[in-house]
C-alpha cells in the first residue's frame, strides 16, 4: 500500500470505530470511543466524561460478558443523569450548602441537588469533553490518557485546574486508574472519583443483591438526611454497614431506607504511597471477582439505589440495584470539615489518586 492509502485506511478505521457527535463541545474536540484490549480482557472508553463504557471479562468457564452498566450510543451518555461510567469532579460527592471558605475567602459553587452540590455541579467533569492526550492499544500495557482543563470559576470553583486520567491494562486482568490534577494559579478543593456501575454477572443480569462483598473499613462518615456528613465517624460493628466479613449486598439492605450510599473510612495504611485494600466483590454465579485497592482515604459504596427504568445497552433496562459503585475518593464535604483529610490542592501540591482493580475467577 502507498502511504496515502495507509493513511486513508487509518482514517476509515478511525471513523468506523467511533461516533462523531456534532457540536457537543465548546473546545472543538470530538467525542469518540476507544478500546484497550489485552487477551480476553477489554475495556472501551469515551472522552465524554473520561468514561468507561464497557469492560469485558470471561466467567469461570471462559464465557465473556460486559460487566459494567452503560448505553448503546454516545448521545445517551451525554443525556445521562446517573454518572454511568464517568469520572466525576471537580469535587466528587456532596458539598453541603454549595459553599465553602478557603484561605479566608468564601466561595459559592453551583447547587444541583437541592441546596447542595453533587459531583461538581450542573456540568461537572462527567459532562464535558476530554482531550485524548495519548492512546496506545499495543503491547503489554495498553493505555489511554484523557486530560481536561477546568477554568477558573467553572461551576464556582477557584483557579484553573489541569486534570488527567490514565487507564492502563496490565498483568493478568488488572486495570489501573491514575487520576492527577494540578492547580495552575489558586488553591482549590479537588476530589475525583470513577463512577462505574459494576455487575459482575453481566450488565444485563439483574440486580447485584446476591453479590458477596467485603469492605476493608471499620468506620463510616455519618451523614444527615441530605447525605451531608455531620463530621462524626461511626463504627460499622453491629450495623448493616459492616462488611468487614463478606456478606451478600442484599442480606441487610432492607434495614436501610434506600440502600447503601455511604462513605467508608478505609482502615489503612495511612500513607499515600501504599495502596489500601478497598473491597472484594464476588459473583458466585459467574465466578467473577473484583478486588480494588486505592491511595484515597475513603470509598463511597453506592448500591445503585436511584436507578429507575434506565434504558441501557442492548435493550437492557436498569432498575434499582442493577449495579454497584465503589467510588474511592476523599471524604464527602471535606472542604467544610477541617478534621477530614484535606482535599485542597494548590500550585505546589498536586492531586494524585490511584485505583487498582484485579479481576479473577473462582471455581464453584
Ligand atoms: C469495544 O470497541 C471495539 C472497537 O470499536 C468494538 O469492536 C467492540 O465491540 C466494543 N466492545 C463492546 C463490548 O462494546
Ligand atoms: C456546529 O457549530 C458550527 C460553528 O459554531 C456551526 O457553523 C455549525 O452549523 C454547527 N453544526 C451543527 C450540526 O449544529
Ligand atoms: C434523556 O434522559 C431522560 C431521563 O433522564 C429521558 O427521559 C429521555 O428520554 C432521554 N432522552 C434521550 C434523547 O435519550
Amino acid at each position: 500500500m502507498t502511504n496515502i492509502s495507509v493513511l486513508l485506511c487509518f482514517i476509515i478505521l478511525a471513523i468506523g470505530s467511533s461516533m462523531v457527535m456534532p457540536n457537543v463541545s465548546s473546545a472543538k474536540q470530538e467525542v469518540h470511543t476507544y478500546e484497550l484490549k489485552k487477551g480476553d480482557f477489554s475495556v472501551n472508553f469515551t472522552n465524554w466524561g473520561a468514561s468507561i463504557i464497557s469492560l469485558v471479562l470471561p466467567d469461570r468457564y471462559g464465557k465473556l460478558a460486559d460487566v459494567v452498566l452503560g448505553y448503546d450510543s454516545l448521545k445517551e451518555y451525554m443525556n445521562d443523569s446517573s454518572y454511568i461510567g464517568a469520572v466525576v469532579g471537580r469535587f466528587a460527592n456532596r458539598i453541603g450548602g454549595a459553599q465553602f471558605t478557603l484561605e479566608g475567602k468564601h466561595y459559592s459553587v453551583v447547587a444541583n441537588e437541592g441546596k447542595n452540590t453533587l459531583h461538581g455541579g450542573k456540568r461537572g467533569f462527567s459532562d464535558v469533553v476530554w482531550k485524548v492526550k495519548k492512546y496506545d492499544n499495543e503491547g503489554d500495557a495498553p493505555s489511554i490518557v484523557f486530560t481536561y482543563h477546568s477554568s477558573d470559576g467553572e461551576e464556582g470553583f477557584p483557579g484553573d485546574l489541569l486534570v488527567s486520567v490514565k487507564y492502563t491494562l496490565f498483568g493478568d486482568k488488572r486495570l489501573k486508574v491514575k487520576m492527577e490534577a494540578k492547580a495552575l494559579n489558586k488553591p482549590t478543593p479537588v476530589n475525583l472519583a470513577q463512577h462505574t456501575y459494576w455487575n459482575l454477572g453481566g450488565h444485563n443480569s439483574g440486580d447485584i443483591l446476591s453479590n458477596k462483598i467485603k469492605i476493608f473499613a471499620s468506620h463510616i462518615t455519618v451523614v444527615d438526611s441530605q447525605l451531608i456528613p455531620t463530621g462524626k465517624f461511626a463504627p460499622v460493628k453491629g450495623t448493616p454497614y459492616d462488611f468487614l466479613k463478606p456478606h451478600l449486598v442484599g442480606s441487610r439492605i432492607k434495614k436501610l431506607p434506600k440502600g447503601y450510599d455511604i462513605n467508608y473510612v478505609l482502615d489503612g495504611p495511612a500513607s499515600d504511597k501504599k495502596l489500601k485494600r478497598v473491597a472484594v466483590v464476588y459473583d458466585s454465579k459467574s465466578g467473577r471477582s473484583l478486588a480494588l485497592s486505592t491511595s484515597a482515604p475513603g470509598v463511597q459504596f453506592y448500591s445503585g439505589n436511584f436507578l429507575k427504568d434506565v434504558k441501557g445497552k442492548g435493550g437492557a433496562v436498569y432498575e434499582a440495584h442493577a449495579g454497584l459503585c465503589l467510588e474511592t475518593q476523599g471524604f464527602p464535604d471535606a472542604v467544610n470539615h477541617p478534621d477530614f483529610p484535606s482535599t485542597i490542592v494548590s500550585p505546589g501540591k498536586p492531586y494524585n489518586h490511584v485505583m487498582l482493580f484485579k479481576f479473577s475467577t473462582k471455581a464453584p
